[in-house]
């Protein structure tokens, strides 16, 4: 892996880069005016043969979202960029956005002009204030340097560019609720389909992109498809950043080869490096809490959506969270349970009910007060929401339906022992030195 070439995050470390200066003298807006050279449906294009997916969570195709725009559209069009980031475990789009916020701005001029776009709107979870500013900044900065405005570079084609910040609910990092918090209203999700790429934003077409998506868009225009696609597999073009955390000796944003399994980003030593005190892995969750527990057993798959949807599993947001032997699996799915139940929009029967009844029972079970019927009672009130496998079958109107079951129904298949354990026990085996349903 030590060829592996790095193209997303190679000027990161480099002084001045977070400037509008600094970028540009570290090869950025090269991409830009080449760009506007071409086409809007050859840019759309490009991005389709580069394979790239979005870096949100689904992995949808972005090039085949961009081009479900419809071009004849009397209404005006919008391009909103999920800046959203709360999914458990991420923070790859923070440190993009302190890192490089010009590719951001780049990506936003390239896309808008391809999609048609005159307004785009950057929503930022609440939290991020300090990201947000920088964001600002840089805004200001494009104004300045004619990359926004009236003409972008002299093309003749207007760009308005705002930040807009959450205020704190999970949910609205869900396309539609971030569409509905943007206009104002109350954020929660709306039926789909119809799609934002048709009706979005004012009932306009919208595409909704997350950051890392965009912030690779003038990689792409520079290397040019085939090249960008080559670095990936055949389904899923170039690199992407996974953000690990947990149990690890160097947790932090890594850009990685699609082909990077799980065991390698973990214990090698150009990546995170091992586990501290010489411990096991225990379990993985691979893209986010969202996405179904890996069993320590099952780290030899590639950190890419194919590889992981083959597993009945998800690439998600990128979010590695790596857990040693010293972990106690249920207090683990209590806490994601307790997340999910706290930040359920209520619109649902099945995840308004449901996700709060869950983490009653997985309390009751850390306590030490559960019984072996429990499980079952579990498995009975996680089925209502979204059986599994396969991922998809959710009764919900999001997916944070899904997000909230796929969590359980893997950590008690996959480690039932511990949950029986802590039932004929009536305690948790593991060791609480901060009390045993502390934060
Ligand atoms: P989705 O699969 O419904 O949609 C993915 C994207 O493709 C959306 O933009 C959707 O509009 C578009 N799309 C799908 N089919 C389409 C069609 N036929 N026509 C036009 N557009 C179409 O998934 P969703 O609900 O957008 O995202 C779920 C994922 O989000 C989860 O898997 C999770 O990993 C991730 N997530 C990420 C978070 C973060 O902080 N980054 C937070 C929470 C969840
Ligand atoms: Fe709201 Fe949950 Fe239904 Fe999504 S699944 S709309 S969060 S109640």
């Amino acid at each position: 892996m030590s060829q592996f070439e790095r193209v997303l995050t190679k000027s990161w470390a480099k002084p001045g880069n977070r400037s509008f200066a600094g970028y540009k003298a570290n090869g950025g807006y090269d991409a830009l005016p080449m760009a506007l050279k071409m086409q809007p449906s050859e840019i759309i294009d490009t991005v389709k043969a580069s394979n790239l997916r979005g870096r949100g969570g689904a992995g949808f195709p972005t090039g085949m979202k961009w081009s479900f725009v419809p071009k004849d559209s009397p209404k005006p069009k919008y391009l909103c960029i999920n800046a959203d980031e709360s999914e458990p475990g991420t923070f790859k789009d923070r440190l993009i956005i302190e890192q490089e916020p010009h590719s951001l701005m780049e990506g936003i001029a390239i896309a808008s002009y391809a999609l048609g776009v005159h307004t785009c709107y950057i929503y930022i979870r609440g939290e991020y204030l300090e990201q947000a500013e920088i964001l600002e900044k840089a805004i200001a900065e494009c104004y300045e340097a004619g990359i926004f405005g009236k003409s972008v570079l002299g093309s003749g084609w207007a760009l308005d560019v705002y930040v807009h910040r959450g205020a704190g609910a999970y949910i609205c990092g869900e396309e539609t609720a971030l569409l509905n918090s943007l206009e104002g209203k109350k954020g929660w999700p709306r039926l789909k389909p119809p799609f934002p790429a048709v009706v979005g934003l004012f009932g306009s077409p919208t595409v909704v992109n997350n950051v890392e998506t965009i912030n690779t868009v003038p990689t792409i225009i520079k290397m040019g498809a085939e090249k960008y696609a080559a670095l990936g597999t055949p389904k899923s073009g170039g690199t992407r950043l996974v953000c690990v955390s947990g149990h690890v000796n160097k947790p932090g944003v890594y850009e990685i080869p699609m082909t990077l399994t799980f065991d390698e980003l973990i214990h090698g030593k150009e990546w995170c490096g091992g586990i501290p005190g010489g411990r096991k892995v225990k379990a993985v969750i691979p893209g986010g809490s969202s996405a179904p527990v890996l069993h320590h057993t099952e780290l030899d798959v590639a950190a890419e959506y194919e590889a992981l949807k083959a597993k009945d599993n998800m690439a998600g947001s990128g979010a590695v969270v790596v857990m040693d032997d010293s972990t106690c699996m249920v207090r683990a799915l209590w806490r994601i349970s307790k997340f999910y139940a706290e930040e359920s929009c209520g619109q649902c029967t099945p995840c308004r009910e449901g996700t709060p009844w869950m983490e009653r029972i997985l309390r009751k079970i850390e306590e030490g007060q559960g019984e072996h019927k429990d499980l079952a009672l579990l498995k009975s009130v996680v089925n209502a929401i979204a059986p599994y496998p396969p991922i998809g079958l959710g009764t919900t109107i999001c997916a944070l339906g899904d997000a909230a079951a796929l969590p359980v129904h893997s950590f008690v298949d996959k480690f039932r022992e511990e949950f029986e354990q802590h039932i004929n026990e009536h305690r948790c085996p593991f060791p609480h030195p901060f009390g045993i349903l502390a934060d």
